[in-house]
Protein backbone atom coordinates (compact mmCIF):
# COMPACT_ATOMS: atom_id res chain seq x y z
CA UNK A 1 0.00 0.00 0.00
CA UNK A 2 1.02 3.30 -0.75
CA UNK A 3 0.39 6.05 1.67
CA UNK A 4 -1.05 8.79 -0.26
CA UNK A 5 -1.61 10.57 3.90
CA UNK A 6 0.22 10.99 6.68
CA UNK A 7 -1.17 12.59 10.09
CA UNK A 8 0.69 13.01 12.97
CA UNK A 9 -0.88 13.82 16.39
CA UNK A 10 -1.24 17.24 17.47
CA UNK A 11 -0.48 18.36 14.03
CA UNK A 12 -2.47 17.06 11.48
CA UNK A 13 -1.54 16.00 7.84
CA UNK A 14 1.95 16.57 7.39
CA UNK A 15 3.66 16.72 3.62
CA UNK A 16 4.23 13.28 2.80
CA UNK A 17 8.14 13.48 2.02
CA UNK A 18 8.80 14.94 4.91
CA UNK A 19 10.66 12.87 7.85
CA UNK A 20 7.94 12.14 10.68
CA UNK A 21 10.16 9.51 13.55
CA UNK A 22 13.56 10.12 14.84
CA UNK A 23 16.29 7.34 14.11
CA UNK A 24 16.09 6.35 17.81
CA UNK A 25 12.24 5.70 17.81
CA UNK A 26 11.84 1.99 19.64
CA UNK A 27 8.96 1.41 16.83
CA UNK A 28 12.48 1.32 14.18
CA UNK A 29 15.07 -0.28 16.29
CA UNK A 30 13.12 -2.63 17.55
CA UNK A 31 9.66 -3.20 15.91
CA UNK A 32 8.51 -1.27 19.60
CA UNK A 33 4.70 -0.25 19.00
CA UNK A 34 1.30 -1.74 18.07
CA UNK A 35 -0.87 -0.34 14.96
CA UNK A 36 -4.28 -0.62 13.44
CA UNK A 37 -5.86 -1.02 9.68
CA UNK A 38 -8.66 -0.23 9.67
CA UNK A 39 -11.18 -0.32 6.49
CA UNK A 40 -12.40 3.34 5.46
CA UNK A 41 -15.46 3.01 3.70
CA UNK A 42 -17.88 6.10 2.59
CA UNK A 43 -14.71 8.10 3.91
CA UNK A 44 -15.71 6.31 7.57
CA UNK A 45 -13.12 3.95 9.33
CA UNK A 46 -15.26 0.81 9.74
CA UNK A 47 -15.40 -0.98 13.42
CA UNK A 48 -13.27 2.03 14.42
CA UNK A 49 -14.46 1.23 17.61
CA UNK A 50 -13.49 -2.27 17.77
CA UNK A 51 -10.16 -1.42 16.42
CA UNK A 52 -9.83 0.90 19.00
CA UNK A 53 -10.03 -1.29 21.51
CA UNK A 54 -7.72 -4.09 20.36
CA UNK A 55 -5.20 -1.46 20.21
CA UNK A 56 -6.06 -0.17 24.00
CA UNK A 57 -6.11 -4.07 25.14
CA UNK A 58 -2.70 -4.75 23.37
CA UNK A 59 -1.06 -1.60 24.75
CA UNK A 60 -2.46 -2.61 28.21
CA UNK A 61 -0.37 -5.70 27.55
CA UNK A 62 2.98 -4.33 26.42
CA UNK A 63 3.07 -1.47 28.59
CA UNK A 64 2.62 1.39 26.19
CA UNK A 65 0.98 4.63 27.33
CA UNK A 66 -1.98 5.66 24.53
CA UNK A 67 -2.70 9.10 24.32
CA UNK A 68 -7.14 9.44 24.91
CA UNK A 69 -9.39 7.75 22.59
CA UNK A 70 -10.59 11.39 21.74
CA UNK A 71 -7.34 12.21 20.74
CA UNK A 72 -6.73 9.46 18.13
CA UNK A 73 -9.77 9.54 17.05
CA UNK A 74 -9.44 13.27 16.13
CA UNK A 75 -5.47 11.87 14.29
CA UNK A 76 -8.22 9.38 12.12
CA UNK A 77 -10.40 12.42 11.11
CA UNK A 78 -8.07 14.42 10.24
CA UNK A 79 -5.87 11.91 7.92
CA UNK A 80 -9.57 11.14 6.27
CA UNK A 81 -11.42 14.83 5.85
CA UNK A 82 -12.28 15.05 2.98
CA UNK A 83 -11.07 11.30 1.26
CA UNK A 84 -13.32 10.87 -2.12
CA UNK A 85 -16.37 8.46 -0.91
CA UNK A 86 -16.45 6.03 -3.48
CA UNK A 87 -12.10 5.16 -2.71
CA UNK A 88 -11.87 2.31 -0.77
CA UNK A 89 -9.33 3.41 1.97
CA UNK A 90 -6.89 1.63 4.39
CA UNK A 91 -6.08 3.70 7.21
CA UNK A 92 -3.51 3.02 9.45
CA UNK A 93 -3.05 4.17 12.75
CA UNK A 94 0.53 3.15 14.29
CA UNK A 95 1.72 3.59 17.66
CA UNK A 96 5.38 3.03 18.77
CA UNK A 97 6.97 3.40 21.92
CA UNK A 98 9.18 6.37 21.12
CA UNK A 99 12.63 7.62 21.24
CA UNK A 100 14.82 4.93 22.94
CA UNK A 101 15.82 6.46 26.60
CA UNK A 102 12.27 7.81 27.35
CA UNK A 103 9.97 10.00 25.82
CA UNK A 104 6.75 10.35 24.80
CA UNK A 105 5.28 7.40 22.07
CA UNK A 106 5.12 8.41 18.47
CA UNK A 107 1.88 8.62 17.23
CA UNK A 108 0.56 8.87 13.64
CA UNK A 109 -1.88 7.51 10.66
CA UNK A 110 -1.67 6.62 6.87
CA UNK A 111 -3.95 6.77 4.73
CA UNK A 112 -3.66 4.54 1.08
CA UNK A 113 -6.09 3.55 -1.46
CA UNK A 114 -7.02 -0.13 -0.96
CA UNK A 115 -4.64 -1.70 -3.52
CA UNK A 116 -6.27 -3.05 -6.13
CA UNK A 117 -4.99 -6.70 -5.75
CA UNK A 118 -6.34 -6.92 -2.73
CA UNK A 119 -9.92 -5.68 -3.98
CA UNK A 120 -9.27 -7.97 -7.13
CA UNK A 121 -8.68 -10.90 -4.62
CA UNK A 122 -12.31 -10.78 -3.08
CA UNK A 123 -13.66 -11.89 -6.59
CA UNK A 124 -11.07 -14.03 -7.29
CA UNK A 125 -9.93 -16.13 -4.35
CA UNK A 126 -6.75 -17.04 -3.45
CA UNK A 127 -4.14 -19.97 -3.33
CA UNK A 128 -2.88 -20.46 -0.29
CA UNK A 129 0.00 -22.84 1.48
CA UNK A 130 0.76 -23.98 4.96
CA UNK A 131 3.19 -23.25 6.55
CA UNK A 132 4.78 -24.67 9.70
CA UNK A 133 5.24 -22.17 12.51
CA UNK A 134 7.33 -24.98 14.74
CA UNK A 135 5.76 -24.40 18.13
CA UNK A 136 2.38 -25.98 19.51
CA UNK A 137 -1.25 -24.17 19.24
CA UNK A 138 -1.76 -23.63 22.66
CA UNK A 139 2.03 -22.93 23.79
CA UNK A 140 2.17 -18.78 23.56
CA UNK A 141 -0.68 -18.48 25.56
CA UNK A 142 0.69 -20.39 28.78
CA UNK A 143 3.39 -18.33 28.93
CA UNK A 144 3.08 -15.62 31.50
CA UNK A 145 5.68 -13.58 30.10
CA UNK A 146 4.48 -13.51 26.26
CA UNK A 147 1.96 -11.23 25.68
CA UNK A 148 -0.17 -12.28 22.79
CA UNK A 149 -3.06 -11.14 20.00
CA UNK A 150 -1.91 -7.80 20.16
CA UNK A 151 -1.49 -6.30 16.76
CA UNK A 152 2.66 -5.34 16.92
CA UNK A 153 4.25 -3.37 14.54
CA UNK A 154 7.16 -6.09 14.77
CA UNK A 155 5.96 -8.33 11.24
CA UNK A 156 9.56 -9.95 10.62
CA UNK A 157 7.82 -13.57 10.65
CA UNK A 158 4.75 -12.01 8.60
CA UNK A 159 7.16 -10.57 5.89
CA UNK A 160 9.41 -13.80 5.56
CA UNK A 161 6.19 -15.87 5.14
CA UNK A 162 5.24 -13.58 2.26
CA UNK A 163 8.27 -14.29 0.21
CA UNK A 164 8.27 -17.71 1.48
CA UNK A 165 4.54 -17.79 -0.54
CA UNK A 166 6.17 -15.42 -3.52
CA UNK A 167 9.00 -18.33 -3.95
CA UNK A 168 6.01 -21.47 -3.63
CA UNK A 169 4.14 -19.50 -6.07
CA UNK A 170 1.03 -18.93 -4.00
CA UNK A 171 -1.08 -15.94 -2.70
CA UNK A 172 -1.38 -16.49 0.76
CA UNK A 173 -0.28 -19.22 3.51
CA UNK A 174 -1.88 -19.94 6.80
CA UNK A 175 0.53 -20.75 9.99
CA UNK A 176 0.24 -24.65 11.24
CA UNK A 177 1.41 -25.68 15.03
CA UNK A 178 4.16 -28.18 15.29
CA UNK A 179 0.92 -30.68 16.62
CA UNK A 180 -0.62 -29.74 13.70
CA UNK A 181 -3.36 -26.99 13.86
CA UNK A 182 -3.65 -24.23 11.57
CA UNK A 183 -3.68 -21.15 13.45
CA UNK A 184 -4.12 -17.74 11.41
CA UNK A 185 -2.70 -15.71 8.19
CA UNK A 186 0.27 -13.28 8.24
CA UNK A 187 -2.57 -10.86 7.61
CA UNK A 188 -5.66 -12.49 8.01
CA UNK A 189 -7.51 -15.02 10.45
CA UNK A 190 -9.32 -17.70 8.44
CA UNK A 191 -13.02 -18.54 8.28
CA UNK A 192 -14.74 -21.72 7.28
CA UNK A 193 -18.30 -23.02 6.82
CA UNK A 194 -19.51 -26.53 8.47
CA UNK A 195 -22.55 -27.19 7.16
CA UNK A 196 -24.38 -24.29 8.71
CA UNK A 197 -22.08 -23.06 11.47
CA UNK A 198 -19.74 -20.46 10.45
CA UNK A 199 -16.23 -21.14 12.40
CA UNK A 200 -12.62 -19.42 13.12
CA UNK A 201 -9.79 -20.41 15.48
CA UNK A 202 -10.16 -19.65 19.08
CA UNK A 203 -7.78 -16.31 19.69
CA UNK A 204 -6.97 -16.50 23.70
CA UNK A 205 -6.28 -20.71 23.26
CA UNK A 206 -3.93 -20.06 20.56
CA UNK A 207 -2.65 -16.54 21.37
CA UNK A 208 -3.68 -15.43 17.61
CA UNK A 209 -4.47 -12.04 16.76
CA UNK A 210 -8.24 -11.51 17.60
CA UNK A 211 -9.65 -10.51 13.87
CA UNK A 212 -12.20 -7.50 13.98
CA UNK A 213 -13.14 -8.77 10.69
CA UNK A 214 -13.95 -12.26 11.95
CA UNK A 215 -15.37 -11.20 15.12
CA UNK A 216 -18.02 -8.99 13.86
CA UNK A 217 -18.98 -11.53 10.61
CA UNK A 218 -19.54 -14.58 13.40
CA UNK A 219 -21.37 -12.04 15.28
CA UNK A 220 -23.61 -11.40 12.32
CA UNK A 221 -23.84 -15.24 11.52
CA UNK A 222 -27.50 -15.38 11.71
CA UNK A 223 -27.47 -13.02 8.57
CA UNK A 224 -26.21 -15.25 6.24
CA UNK A 225 -28.15 -18.11 8.54
CA UNK A 226 -25.47 -19.60 10.08
CA UNK A 227 -24.87 -20.16 13.89
CA UNK A 228 -21.08 -19.26 15.07
CA UNK A 229 -18.27 -21.13 16.55
CA UNK A 230 -14.52 -21.01 17.83
CA UNK A 231 -12.81 -24.39 16.60
CA UNK A 232 -9.62 -26.12 16.65
CA UNK A 233 -9.25 -26.95 12.61
CA UNK A 234 -5.84 -28.99 10.77
CA UNK A 235 -5.21 -28.87 7.31
CA UNK A 236 -7.20 -32.11 6.32
CA UNK A 237 -10.87 -30.21 8.44
CA UNK A 238 -10.36 -27.41 6.22
CA UNK A 239 -10.12 -29.72 3.46
CA UNK A 240 -13.31 -31.25 4.39
CA UNK A 241 -14.92 -27.90 4.96
CA UNK A 242 -17.88 -26.39 3.09
CA UNK A 243 -15.85 -23.11 2.25
CA UNK A 244 -12.49 -21.70 3.40
CA UNK A 245 -12.34 -17.76 3.66
CA UNK A 246 -9.47 -15.79 4.56
CA UNK A 247 -10.37 -12.16 6.59
CA UNK A 248 -8.77 -9.20 7.29
CA UNK A 249 -9.69 -5.59 7.35
CA UNK A 250 -8.24 -4.81 3.98
CA UNK A 251 -9.51 -7.67 2.13
CA UNK A 252 -12.49 -8.61 3.67
CA UNK A 253 -13.78 -12.24 3.36
CA UNK A 254 -11.81 -13.91 0.41
CA UNK A 255 -12.45 -17.13 -0.99
CA UNK A 256 -9.72 -19.68 -0.36
CA UNK A 257 -9.49 -21.60 -3.56
CA UNK A 258 -7.21 -24.03 -3.08
CA UNK A 259 -5.11 -25.71 -0.15
CA UNK A 260 -1.57 -26.91 -0.83
CA UNK A 261 -2.34 -27.63 -4.03
CA UNK A 262 -5.89 -29.06 -3.66
CA UNK A 263 -8.91 -27.27 -4.94
CA UNK A 264 -11.57 -26.24 -1.82
CA UNK A 265 -15.01 -26.43 -2.82
CA UNK A 266 -16.21 -22.30 -2.41
CA UNK A 267 -19.50 -21.96 -0.44
CA UNK A 268 -22.52 -20.66 -1.93
CA UNK A 269 -22.67 -18.54 0.77
CA UNK A 270 -19.80 -16.50 -0.18
CA UNK A 271 -21.98 -14.55 -2.08
CA UNK A 272 -23.96 -13.53 1.24
CA UNK A 273 -21.49 -13.28 3.38
CA UNK A 274 -19.39 -10.78 1.35
CA UNK A 275 -22.50 -9.00 1.01
CA UNK A 276 -23.09 -8.87 4.77
CA UNK A 277 -19.33 -7.67 5.12
CA UNK A 278 -19.98 -4.98 2.89
CA UNK A 279 -16.76 -5.01 1.14
CA UNK A 280 -17.20 -4.00 -2.88
CA UNK A 281 -16.62 -6.06 -5.41
CA UNK A 282 -14.50 -4.66 -8.01
C1 LIG B 1 -1.73 -11.87 12.00
C2 LIG B 1 -3.08 -11.32 11.65
N1 LIG B 1 -4.18 -12.08 11.89
C3 LIG B 1 -5.42 -11.61 11.57
C4 LIG B 1 -5.60 -10.37 10.99
C5 LIG B 1 -7.00 -9.89 10.64
O1 LIG B 1 -7.41 -8.91 11.58
P1 LIG B 1 -8.45 -7.78 11.20
O2 LIG B 1 -9.69 -8.48 10.72
O3 LIG B 1 -8.69 -7.05 12.48
O4 LIG B 1 -7.84 -6.95 10.13
C6 LIG B 1 -4.49 -9.56 10.74
C7 LIG B 1 -4.66 -8.23 10.13
O5 LIG B 1 -3.74 -7.63 9.66
C8 LIG B 1 -3.20 -10.04 11.09
O6 LIG B 1 -2.11 -9.29 10.87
Amino acid sequence: MVASRIGVLGQGLRPLGEPLLRGDDLGVLHGDGLFETMHLRDGRPWLRLEHLARLRAGAVAVELPLPPDADLVELLDDVAAGWPAEVEGALRLVCTRGPEGGGEPTVYATLAEVPAAARQARRDGVRVATLALGVPAQARPDLDWLPTGMKSTSYGASTAARRWAARAGVDDVLWVSSDGYVLEGPTANVVWLDGDTLCTVPARRTGILPGTTVAWLLAHAAEVGCAADERMVTPAGLRAADGVWLASSVRGAVVVRSLDGAPLPVSARTGAVQELLGFPLP
